[in-house]
């Protein structure tokens, strides 16, 4: 791996991917907001998931729940009493820690003291706030920590109106929001975010044989979008890593910076939620076979992946640096459905007889494609950008064009040239573009 996390954060800064949030302000720690470029290609990583989560699926329809839902729901979840991280302060220079993420959990990596930490206490991660003008108790709320909890108590709205019959799954793709001790590694852990989630309903016994389908379906999607296999692995969680709500757990892991972390978890949830939700609600969410006159909870097998994460690990895995002609290049090899950009339209100056026919090339173009269009600086700096932002084509309109109607295409990652007939361009790039 020949990148740090500063190279990518730099990169993400100056490219306008991500920036650091409230900067004028001096940052807020552990927020971040998507520059033009970082939100295309956030878009697209969403746009990809429910691609092949929901749109290529018959057996998988999507939702979209609120973010403030009723206190019930975290109190049945389980979320209220046990959704904790073990919180400990030093003693002499006053920070907090995660005791569970520390390597040595007698030594504080602040201010190097031993045994200066307090007793571990455990500290709730969702965030409280207050329905409405009156600020106690009764009108607590907390902004959702997963996006799961949505899907379980719609359960019964989504069977009922979808006509689904089980396995099927629900698939949701939005914010999530946890008061992390230790955010950190640029966008890896922040405190707000956002996950894709799907919860996918089977009969009790078939829960094994979809667990290792999704774990399997789920690691070839990173793959196929061009992700290095041999920086992805899967690990079993051990016995005392499992949440509240999992009977066996799957990480999918990426091979960080900072080494192995989780990009994805995959878990067997059982029938823990709808169990819980029916005895809290007073609502029975058991499901009813038509065919064999049952009426049973389903277990579900839930692929959880974070959106903001599983960008940065896209990002890091496609950055690459070369020598050519005694420069350095720097590009980022994006499979082209991530790619921000798919194309950037290209003057070769700023003279009106290119700038215009090559305007109107780029307002044919975007009716299929995200594109750039730039007329400023050197022909050779504008290509430094595109490459840095992944652009896979570049479309130089030349001098030459005028005459011969024809237009420079550049590859991304050959730096191959052809010359193409306009009235060829879509026919060109659209099996390249697929
Ligand atoms: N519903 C199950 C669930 O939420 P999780 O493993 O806690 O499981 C799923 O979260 C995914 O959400 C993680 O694998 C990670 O990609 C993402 N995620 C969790 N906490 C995050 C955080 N603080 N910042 C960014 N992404 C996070």
């Amino acid at each position: 791996m020949d990148v740090t996390l500063d190279t990518i954060a730099n990169l993400a800064k100056r490219r306008g991917f991500v920036f650091p949030s409230s900067e004028i302000y001096g940052g807020i720690r552990s927020a971040y907001d998507y520059g033009p470029v970082g939100v295309e290609m956030l878009r697209n990583v969403k746009n990809e998931w429910w691609r092949s989560m929901v749109q290529e699926r018959e057996d998988v329809v999507g939702v979209d729940t609120a973010i403030i839902q009723s206190r019930q729901v975290w109190v049945a979840s389980g979320h209220e009493a046990v959704f904790t991280d073990p919180l400990v302060e030093c003693r002499e220079c006053n920070s907090r820690w995660r005791l569970d993420k520390l390597d040595d959990p007698d030594r504080c990596p602040a201010c190097g003291g031993r045994d200066t930490f307090t007793e571990p206490r455990q500290f709730n991660l969702m965030f409280k706030t207050h329905m409405g003008p009156v600020e106690d108790d009764e009108n607590l709320v907390y902004l959702r920590p997963e996006t799961a909890q949505g899907i379980f108590i719609n359960f019964e709205n989504v069977r009922r109106t979808s006509r689904l019959k089980l396995p099927f799954g629900i698939a949701q793709v939005g914010k999530s929001f946890r008061n992390e001790i230790t955010p950190g590694q640029f966008v890896f852990r922040t405190r707000e975010f956002e996950q894709m989630e799907m919860e996918y309903f089977c009969r009790p016994e078939e829960a094994q044989k979809w667990f290792d389908y999704w774990v399997e379906t789920r690691f070839r999607w990173y793959v196929d979008l061009g992700m290095t296999e041999t920086h992805l692995r899967i690990r079993p969680h051990d016995a005392d890593e499992l949440s509240h709500y999992s009977a066996a757990t799957v990480d999918i892991e990426y091979e960080f910076p900072w080494g192995w972390d989780e990009l994805e978890g995959v878990a067997n949830r059982t029938d823990y939620d709808l169990r819980q939700h029916s005895a809290h609600s007073g609502v029975d969410l058991r499901y009813f076979d038509q065919d064999t006159g049952e009426r049973f909870f389903p277990y579900v097998i839930e692929p959880a992946a974070g959106a903001t994460r599983t960008m940065f690990a896209f990002l890091i895995d496609a950055y690459h640096t070369e020598e050519v002609r005694g420069e350095t290049r720097v590009v980022l090899r994006l499979h082209h459905r991530l790619a921000p950009y798919k194309l950037a339209v290209l003057p070769l100056s700023k003279r009106p007889e290119l700038v215009e026919p090559a305007a109107k090339i780029a307002q044919d173009l975007r009716k299929r494609w995200m594109l750039d269009f730039d007329v400023t600086q050197s022909i050779g700096r504008r290509y430094r950008r595109q490459d840095e932002i992944g652009t896979p084509y570049c479309i130089t309109f030349d001098f030459d064009s005028i005459e011969d109607h024809a237009v420079t295409v550049r590859d991304r990652d050959t730096m191959q040239q052809d010359r193409v007939s306009i009235d060829r361009l879509v026919e060109y790039l659209e099996p390249r573009l697929a």
